[in-house]
C-alpha cells in the first residue's frame, strides 16, 4: 500500500515539471543582492569547514546525521573541483529539484526541500554571487553513510514520499511582512530543517513543526522555537529575538553555539531590521507546541 502511494505521489510530483521560462522583463541578476540572499540562508555555513579553518565554501565539512556522516561539497566556482562549469539553469534545477547537472539525486541533507521554495529571481541573484567568490581546488570526498542509506536510489523513494517542488506562494489572507517572514523561515533560512524533528525516514514531522529536534546537525540539539511560553520562545520579546539574530546572545545572556552561531555570524547578523521583524511576526504566529528540550527559567 505504502509503495502504491509512493508511486502515485512520485508520478504527481514528476508531473510538476520544470520552471516556467524566464520572463523578458526580469532585471539582470545582481551580485550584491545575491550576497544578501546568501546571508539570509545563514551563509551556506555547511559548505565551509570552519572548525579546521577550511577555505570559504570549498566543502569538506563533515555533518553527522542519524543516517551517516555527510561531507559537504565545494560550491566555489572552481571549474574542476567546484561548480564552475554549471550554468544558471543547472543551479536552479539543483536548488528547485535536488538534481545535479549529471542527474545525481542529492541526499536531502542538502536542504532543497526548503530551497525549492526560493523565488526564481532570488536564485538568479544567489547564483551571480556564488560565481563571484574565489574558486578553490579542494576536491570532494565521498560521504560515510549507514549501509541502508548508501544508495541514491533510496533518494528517489524518499522524494516520492516527502518532496514537493515549487516556489513559496504568498498567503493572501496575511500581511506582506508575515509573508516575508514565512518566506525567510521556510525557504531561505530553512529553519525547519534543523528545528523540526524527523521521523525514521528522515522526513520532518509536520505536527511538530518548529518544535525543536534532538537530532539537529552534528547531534546538536536545536531548541523549540514555537511561541510556547514554557518550552518554546514564547517569553522572548521581539527585541530579544532581534538582538539574538544580530549578536547570537540569548535573553538569558548565553551565547549561541555550533551551526546556529555560524549562521548568525556569516548571515543573519546582516539581516535588515525589517527582515528580522518579519521573521519574528511569522514565528509568533505558529501554533505553540509543548516540547521541553532545554531548561528554561
Ligand atoms: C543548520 C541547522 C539550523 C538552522 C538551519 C537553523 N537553526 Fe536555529 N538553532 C540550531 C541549533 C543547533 C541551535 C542550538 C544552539 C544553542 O542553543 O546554542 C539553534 C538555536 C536557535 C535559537 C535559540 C533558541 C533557544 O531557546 O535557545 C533560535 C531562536 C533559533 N535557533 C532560531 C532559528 C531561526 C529563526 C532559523 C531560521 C532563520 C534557524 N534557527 C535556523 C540549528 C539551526
Amino acid at each position: 500500500m505504502a509503495l502504491l502511494w509512493a508511486v502515485f505521489l512520485g508520478l504527481s510530483v514528476a508531473g510538476c515539471g520544470s520552471d516556467p521560462p524566464q520572463k523578458k522583463s526580469s532585471p539582470p541578476p545582481s551580485v550584491k543582492q545575491g550576497q544578501y540572499i546568501f546571508r539570509t540562508t545563514g551563509g551556506c555555513g555547511c559548505h565551509t569547514d570552519t572548525g579546521n579553518e577550511g577555505p570559504f565554501l570549498a566543502g569538506g565539512r563533515s555533518i553527522a546525521t542519524p543516517f551517516g556522516t555527510f561531507l559537504s561539497t565545494n560550491i566555489t566556482p572552481h571549474p574542476a573541483a567546484g561548480i564552475g562549469q554549471w550554468s544558471e539553469a543547472d543551479f536552479i534545477k539543483a536548488m528547485r529539484h535536488g538534481i545535479g547537472p549529471d542527474g545525481t539525486r542529492y541526499f536531502p541533507v542538502f536542504p532543497y526541500p526548503s530551497f525549492t521554495r526560493i523565488a526564481r529571481q532570488d536564485l538568479r541573484h544567489l547564483w551571480a554571487y556564488l560565481k563571484s567568490v574565489p574558486p578553490h581546488p579542494r576536491k570532494n570526498k565521498p560521504h560515510r553513510l549507514g549501509f541502508l542509506f548508501r544508495w541514491r536510489f533510496g533518494v528517489r523513494v524518499w522524494k516520492w514520499i516527502n518532496f514537493s517542488p515549487g516556489e513559496y506562494r504568498a498567503d493572501k489572507g496575511r500581511s506582506a511582512s508575515w509573508n516575508r517572514g514565512a518566506y525567510l523561515a521556510t525557504a531561505l533560512g530553512h529553519c525547519g530543517e534543523c528545528h523540526t524533528p524527523r521521523n525514521l525516514l528522515g522526513a520532518p514531522k509536520s505536527s511538530w513543526y518548529f518544535a525543536g529536534s534532538e537530532d539537529g546537525p552534528d547531534g546538536e540539539l536545536a531548541a523549540n522555537i514555537t511561541p510556547h511560553r514554557k518550552t518554546g520562545i514564547g517569553r522572548w520579546s521581539e527585541a530579544d529575538f532581534s538582538w539574538f539574530l544580530e549578536t547570537g546572545v540569548k535573553p538569558d545572556g548565553d551565547d549561541v553555539q555550533g551551526l546556529m552561531g555560524e549562521m548568525i555570524e556569516n548571515g543573519h547578523q546582516h539581516l535588515t531590521a525589517a527582515d528580522r521583524k518579519a521573521l519574528w511576526e511569522y514565528l509568533q504566529s505558529l501554533p505553540p507546541i509543548e516540547n521541553a528540550l532545554v531548561e528554561r527559567e
